[in-house]
């Protein structure tokens, strides 16, 4: 896809995510009865609808409810599988000792529907702990520049008397519990994931809307889906240095997990409508097939199919900007990768990524890499051997030939994407698979061993070229730190923040 589209099309995207709050209102009323029964007899579930948190009062009933709810649970022991412990343990825990805990999909292409039914049965649960028979889950749309502060009701009040409430959350900016903001390079960027029309990839460069695919459920935490590198800006943004949100063992501990994975369900649905060959790998019988426990509001022990997870309706919710009538699912291809990558151009010194301002890289460009570039084919830009002491709690923009005075700006044809740490941490990634000893399993190796980030950079490059922005033999790859927008005074740049990478390369085919 020509970047020219790819700038037309966050507006058109951006329209269908800010509807007005009005629509919504005469959109819950219609569609809150129930379906009438369908020829085969099978019963309708009733449908409720997901609303934006925005459309919401703080202190109106829904929040209450909710409120309500999260306090019921955290009251019950950890050993029920109802209780709020029980339920973030199913996501994450360094606590081996239940084998329905550290159930979480990440890494692969399981991702977005393991994290939909995990929404669904938690707000089964959360629905019966509020003695509201129509409770559902609200998102939390911080696509909208007017929602990037975390939502009142989830730090107001700010004490143990709100159970939304967790202390645990990033201080940078004046803290996220003061109101500092979400920076739009991170989350007015779901356009870079959006442009993808593939769900689902067998490159390891995992190159696809919605992860890579694997046979049977692991991480691999080195290559993400984009929709998934998305939501990880989120989480560490949100958590910071000691927060629940950005420690994959703490995340589903603080309330607003739920609001944020409510919005990447909504987005996964926003992405299948821009159409354009975006689709579902129906005919993927390992992902289709793939089942996965959890636990109903009885506390019994369930399980569900990717398949069985794909219509929301058959689950009884929909949200609150759906279009009225969706396109019939198709099945949508698995991408496969055209050709082994070669390594084109690597860049001569390790990298240093620090507070102090932009850090730029060059490589040269032979006649291998010109060639390549020539030819218009795939190009990727590795960013190998990540190492840090402490996981960085900012991302870094990262950019292609930005003229040295050139501010960084993420419109601009030059961004290609944003580094985010999270997955990195072999430590985290260890302890999540009870694994000792560094070497020990293949799994762990293949994960350290390759700690790198992968950008497809073919639209931008073809951009450059056509904008007379390319030179032929030197690329510049530009890093620009960012962080919480802060309450007030100047731009987050997170105390201490140390981290290396041994080269970029710049691979194709
Ligand atoms: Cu399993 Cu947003 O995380």
């Amino acid at each position: 896809m020509p970047k020219a589209s790819l700038t037309t099309e966050p507006s058109k995207v951006r329209c269908l995510l800010h509807r007005s709050a009005a629509a919504f209102a005469v959109l819950a009323v219609v569609t809150l009865g129930g379906w009438p029964s369908t020829a085969d007899e099978t019963p309708r579930p009733k449908i409720r609808v997901r609303r934006d948190i925005m459309s919401l009062a703080p202190d109106g009933p829904e929040m209450a409810a909710l409120r309500k709810a999260v306090k019921v649970m955290k009251g019950r022991p950890a050993t029920d599988p109802t209780s709020w412990t029980f339920q973030a343990n199913i996501h994450a825990t360094l606590d081996k000792s239940n084998p329905a805990w550290n159930q979480c999909q990440h890494g692969n292409y399981f991702f977005l529907p393991w994290h939909r039914m995990y929404a669904y049965w938690f707000e089964r649960i959360v629905r019966e702990a509020s003695g509201d028979p129509d409770f559902v889950l609200p998102y939390w749309n911080y696509v909208n520049p007017a929602a990037r502060a975390l939502p009142e009701a989830f730090r107001v009040p700010a004490d143990a008397s709100n159970p939304l409430f967790v202390a645990e959350r990033n201080a940078d900016g004046g803290g996220v519990n003061n109101g500092a903001r979400l920076p739009a390079a991170v989350a007015a960027s779901y356009w870079l994931p959006f442009r993808l029309t593939n769900f689902a990839t067998t490159s390891p460069t995992g190159a696809a809307f919605g992860g890579r695919v694997v046979d049977k459920p692991v991480h691999l935490m080195s290559t993400m889906g984009a929709f998934e590198t998305y939501h990880n800006a989120m989480h560490v943004l949100i958590g910071g240095e000691s927060g629940f949100m950005s420690d994959p063992f703490g995340s589903a501990r603080d309330p607003v997990f739920w609001p944020h994975h409510v919005n990447v369900d909504r987005l996964w649905k926003r992405w299948l409508d821009q159409g354009g060959g975006r689709a579902n790998p129906l005919n993927d019988r390992a992902w289709m097939d793939m089942k996965f426990p959890f636990f109903d509001e009885k506390g019994r022990k369930v399980e569900m199919s990717v398949r069985e997870c794909l219509n929301t309706e058959e689950l009884g919710y929909r949200y609150d900007d759906d279009p009225s009538s969706a396109a019939e699912p198709r099945p949508g291809p698995i991408a496969a990768q055209a050709g082994p990558l070669k390594k084109l151009a690597v860049s001569k010194v390790p990298g240093e990524l620090g507070t102090d301002g932009p850090v730029r890289v060059t490589m040269d460009l032979g006649d291998e890499a010109q060639a390549a570039v020539r030819k218009d084919g795939n190009l990727v830009l590795f960013v190998e051997g990540i190492k840090f002491e402490k996981e960085p709690m900012v991302i870094y923009e990262v950019y292609l030939n930005l003229p040295a005075k050139e501010p960084a700006d993420f419109q601009s044809v030059h961004f290609v994407g944003n580094l985010v740490f999270a997955g990195l941490d072999p430590r985290a990634f260890m302890a999540h698979h009870g694994i000792k000893k560094k070497g020990q399993k293949k799994e762990a190796d293949e994960t350290y061993l390759s700690s790198l980030r992968a950008f497809d950079v073919t639209d931008v490059v073809r951009e450059l070229r056509a904008r007379k922005l390319w030179q032929d033999q030197q690329l510049t790859v530009t890093f620009v730190m960012n962080g919480l927008v802060p309450v007030k005074g100047r731009p987050v740049t997170s105390a201490g923040v140390k981290a290396q990478f041994e080269r970029v390369t710049l691979l194709g085919n």
